[in-house]
């Protein structure tokens, strides 16, 4: 079944979508917006299943209870990916720990997420790298 929804655009940008419409030999605004959302979610799906290697970098407060363990747990239940982990005592609170990944965009995405997203974690990044190919 068809829904309908509507979206605002700036002027500027309804122009040049026109325009791309017509140059792409689209019938209507419909099909072209059809179109373009298949291939974002097609780009989505391969963007997920995409080799990359990532660096997951914390850094936190040792003295917090239960976070370390926390950390190396983690670390343990993605222990397939994980190429290395480096652990620099910063000083006399703070640590940085830098953990080197492996595996499926998705995948590296999910432990850089429950890594920062624990309790205690002052600062963390992830940094993804991908030399454009495909895992399956
Ligand atoms: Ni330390």
């Amino acid at each position: 079944m068809l829904q309908r929804f509507s979206v605002s655009l700036d002027e500027d940008l309804l122009a040049r979508f026109d325009e791309y419409v017509r140059d792409n030999g689209y019938g209507n605004r419909s099909e072209a917006v059809r179109d373009l959302i298949r291939k974002g979610l097609v780009r989505q799906e391969w963007e997920r299943n995409s080799q990359v290697i990532g660096v997951v970098t914390l850094v936190y407060d040792h003295h917090r209870p239960q976070l370390q363990e926390r950390v190396t747990e983690l670390q343990h239940n993605y222990y397939n990916i994980i190429t290395s982990t480096t652990h620099v005592h910063m000083d006399h609170h703070n640590c940085l720990e830098v953990t080197i990944v492996k595996g499926r965009a998705a995948e590296v995405q999910e432990l850089a997420q429950g890594l920062i997203a624990l309790r205690g974690v002052k600062d963390g990044s992830l940094t993804m790298s991908s030399t454009g190919g495909k895992l399956r």
